[in-house]
């Protein structure tokens, strides 16, 4: 790994905590519950027939989360590995309804993660924030009542935002427009994924700016087959939740030249692992994979940096510092040598 990418202080905003299950753990995790077959639960395919291929696994592996432990082990073990990996602050999603489902309390979930985010930020950090994402195949209904069940950890600051993850396909942004308006009512922060290569991947990221009013979009690269859809990101300053390994294991590209372009169109665009035990590297992975792909400089990572704390929903006074570190981190780097 390269010590320039490890050390550069990084801020990841799409992660989902579910897609940092290992293996290991969680095969751990079935034997401990007594799940039949539950040896298969940590096979990982080294590619994946697209989004919904991927999902099928997923959500499959889940099984073994239970307990209050279990979520705390799963995000205390992400955290410690993001922190090896350079990452000083992380807005991390997770999807309630994936185990509200099986019969496992939104508070046994929620709790699990939050008591590992204080831990972690009295070990040495990094510092976090949840995001809770509604899964876009299930129905309306019930993404609002998960957003209801969710309000008392809104009030208490455990959660700062949602989100939209799943299946795409035929599960538009517009289908969650109510609950977003409710969501933003409840004082949430907005993002959505538009994943790549979906059908009407445009409309729905037209969708998101005009009818939902987001903040950010996970993933959306598809945005460049228009270009006033381009200008109108860069302008707003919506942050693009870019995830290099994902394409490369769902789609067999990093899509890394679509990064290039996009910052170089003046677009927030960020790098991040999205499900790292599943793709194959956690976020400096992501970094070192696009910058070997598209030969980016020392600046131009830096610059892929500094967006994800441009398009953190930290406060302008912290976003402000982190940028200042990230800029006291490259002056201070010993040059690098030839090649
Ligand atoms: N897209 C949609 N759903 C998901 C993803 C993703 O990137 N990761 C986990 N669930
Ligand atoms: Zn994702």
């Amino acid at each position: 790994m390269d010590d320039f990418i490890l050390g550069l202080p990084k801020c990841e905003l799409h992660v989902h905590l579910e897609g940092t299950l290992e293996p290991a753990m969680a095969r751990a995790f079935a034997a401990r519950h007594g799940i039949a077959g539950g040896a298969d639960l940590g096979e990982r395919p080294a590619t994946f027939s697209g989004l919904s291929g991927f999902l099928t696994g997923y959500y499959a592996a889940m099984q073994g989360l239970q307990t209050e432990e279990n979520f705390y082990e799963l995000a205390r073990a992400y955290l410690e590995t993001a922190r090896r990996q350079g990452v000083v602050y992380a807005e991390m999603f997770f999807d309630p309804q994936a185990h509200t489902a099986r019969g496992v309390p939104f508070d046994t979930v929620v709790s699990g993660i939050h008591r590992a985010q204080e831990d972690v930020r009295e070990d040495g950090g990094p510092d976090t924030a949840l995001v809770m994402c509604f899964l876009r195949d299930e129905s309306a209904e019930s993404a609002a009542e998960t957003l209801v069940a969710s309000l008392p950890y809104r009030a208490r600051g455990w959660i700062l935002g949602v989100g939209l993850d799943s299946d795409e396909r035929g599960h538009p942004p517009a289908k969650f427009a109510a609950v977003f308006a409710d969501a933003r009512a409840a004082g949430y922060r907005l993002t959505m994924h538009c994943d790549v290569r979906q059908e009407d991947s445009v409309a729905h990221i037209w969708q998101c700016l005009d009818l939902i009013g987001v903040e950010r979009i996970d993933h959306g690269l598809e945005c460049l087959a228009d270009t006033a859809l381009v200008e109108e990101l860069a302008r707003r300053r919506i942050g693009l939740t870019a995830c290099p390994l994902s394409n490369l294991r769902l789609y067999g590209t990093l899509m890394a030249d679509a990064v290039t372009e996009l910052a170089a169109r003046g677009v927030l665009v960020t790098l991040n692992s999205d499900d790292p035990a599943y793709f194959g590297g956690y976020v400096a992975d992501n970094f070192e994979a696009v910058r070997d792909e598209a030969g980016l400089s020392r600046g131009d990572v830096a610059r892929l940096a500094k967006h994800a704390f441009e398009a953190s929903w930290l406060t302008g006074e912290r976003t402000r510092a982190y940028l200042s570190a990230v800029d006291d981190y490259v002056a201070a780097a010993a040059p690098s040598g030839p090649g």
